[in-house]
């Protein structure tokens, strides 16, 4: 068996199912690169029959990504294989992943389907993205809750019509590692052709085991991992990229496979991932979130200090860890700036963006002398997110007044599709008031679910980044905003929140019904 183990990175799509996670053409073009980076084997970049804006977006990624193989998610149906293929035409390497649904509740319920048609279904979908591509993933939808002697079945069809790669989908986190390793060695026990394809496993974490479970699947053969930056995607999520690589390479000693991935790019790829959705990590998340590597007791310290060891089964540097660093002030010029972004793995398009960033930066360094990657990072993202298409709120000016015995009042001005509107309004805070004053002028009818706030780098004169999601009609969007002002910060946050609410969004859903 390879002792290879596949990477196969689903943040922007499966990622992208989370509620509020939306990413633009853009934003997953630098994702993706990202993930090039960290020499992420696979990157399944979109479900192309979705919407147009998601075609888009996997044609722009199979453009722009070279060294990583480039996959879109199809059902198993005609039309959207069609169109999965033709978004992956220019890839250098490209994959389809076909699925349908293999367990009794879904083949019943939701397909109305026989299992001999879904079978057939299955066959056709396979043999069609074969005349696209030689790389096809077949995923058997809900596996966890499927019957070992069908998914046998269907997995032994589908190697015959040609797919490469078999997916093992715990589509709704409904197994345990135990139970879900025994049905990948069952399967690869049972199957006369399992040697002929690369078992992939897939797993949710509705019940917080979606890592363990793909671990589980990995010591009993699996040699594909499907996973997300940060655990993102559908409900509670995916398994985690960052935990399942580092479960693998810090206990070689319990694995016969190891991945290619470059694991200093975890953490600036988990940031760029929170800070272009808008899902913060939580302090004590494993190998990204803040606390991952501090050592607060005073027995912890004493012992990392005598020898490192004691208490740290991993080197914060070697998964992309660096200490908050000055990096550039107020007197860089444009070289030593463009050379850190570089360094950090941001390019610019053209000079334009670059002049853009470049001016955002000094009117910072005005406000902060010191200016570290993390600083960076943000102004690039809100960069990016101010070239939305169709922005139609601006910020022109606002003015707060918060006063001990008064009441908070904002005085806004907006610029809305090109024409400016100036409004005051009072609230409970100073966030509040503006947030009053935008809607008085917006007139959206979107409800506010959720504002938080974040210190980008340490020190009172720190960048606030500020999240906000955002709901009007079932639909939920995130938005963002960062500046040292965090009632500046705040309502950049609301509005890019609105500007992006505002966009016609006509996709579908990959696991809607309508086989
Ligand atoms: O969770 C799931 O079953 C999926 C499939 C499309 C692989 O996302
Ligand atoms: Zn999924």
């Amino acid at each position: 068996m390879s002792d290879k183990l596949i990477i196969f990175d689903t943040t922007l799509r499966d990622g992208e199912q989370s509620p509020g996670a939306s990413m633009t053409k853009d934003e997953k073009v630098r994702i993706a690169k990202a993930l090039e980076r960290m020499k992420v084997d696979v990157i399944e970049a979109g479900f192309p029959i979705a919407s147009p804006g998601d075609f888009d977006a996997v044609q722009a990624v199979a453009r722009s990504v070279k060294d990583s193989t480039i996959c879109g998610l199809a059902r198993a149906l005609d039309r959207d294989i069609d169109r999965a293929g033709e978004a992956l035409k220019e890839a250098n390497s490209s994959r389809i992943h076909t699925f349908i649904a293999t367990s009794p509740i879904h083949m019943q319920m939701k397909l109305r389907m026989s299992p001999d048609e879904v079978v057939a279904q299955a066959v056709s979908a396979v043999k069609r993205a074969r005349q696209f591509t030689d790389d096809v993933e077949f995923s058997a939808e809900d596996a966890g809750r499927s019957e070992i002697d069908f998914l046998c079945r269907i997995f032994e069809a589908v190697i015959e019509a040609g797919a490469t790669t078999l997916n093992v989908p715990d589509t709704v986190g409904y197994n345990l590692p135990e139970q879900f390793g025994t049905t990948i060695h069952q399967l690869r026990e049972k199957m006369p052709n399992a040697d002929k394809a690369i078992f992939s496993v897939h797993c949710h974490n509705d019940l917080g085991l979606a890592v363990a479970n793909s671990l589980s699947a990995v010591v009993n053969g699996a040699r594909q991992v499907e996973c997300t930056i940060n655990g993102l995607g559908e409900r509670a999520g995916n398994a985690s990229l960052e935990e399942v690589v580092m479960a693998v390479k810090t206990r070689k000693d319990l694995f016969s496979c190891t991945t290619d991935i470059d694991t200093s790019h975890i953490v600036p790829t988990s940031r760029l991932v929170s800070g272009i959705t808008g899902f913060a990590v939580q302090p004590n998340k494993a190998i990204v979130g803040a606390n991952a590597f501090a050592h607060e007791s005073g027995i912890h310290q004493d012992g990392v200090l005598k020898h490192r060891e004691t208490y740290e089964i991993m080197r914060a540097e070697d998964v992309g860890w660096s200490a908050n660093r000055m990096v550039l002030g107020k007197h860089s010029g444009r070289n030593a700036f463009k050379t850190r972004l570089t360094e950090l793995g941001i390019d610019f398009d053209s000079d334009e963006a670059l002049n853009e960033a470049f001016s955002r930066f000094k009117e910072l360094a005005d406000k902060k002398h010191e200016i570290y990657d993390e600083d960076l990072q943000a102004l690039v993202t809100e960069a990016n997110l101010d070239s939305i298409v169709n922005e139609r709120f601006k910020l022109a000016s606002l003015k707060v007044c918060s006063e001990t015995g008064e009441t908070p009042e904002a005085c806004i001005t907006l610029s809305v599709d090109g024409e400016e509107h100036k409004l005051c309004a009072q609230g409970s805070g100073p966030v509040d008031a503006t947030f009053k004053a935008i809607e008085s002028i917006a007139q959206s009818g979107t409800e506010l679910q959720l504002y938080s706030v974040n210190n980008i780098t340490s020190g009172t004169d720190s960048q606030g980044e500020v999240t906000v999601r955002l709901e009007k009609g079932g639909r939920i969007v995130n938005g963002q905003g960062a500046d040292t002002d965090i009632v500046i910060a705040s309502a950049k946050a609301y509005l890019n929140g609105l500007n992006k609410i505002l966009l016609p969004e006509d996709r579908a859903h990959p696991q809607a019904a309508d086989v």
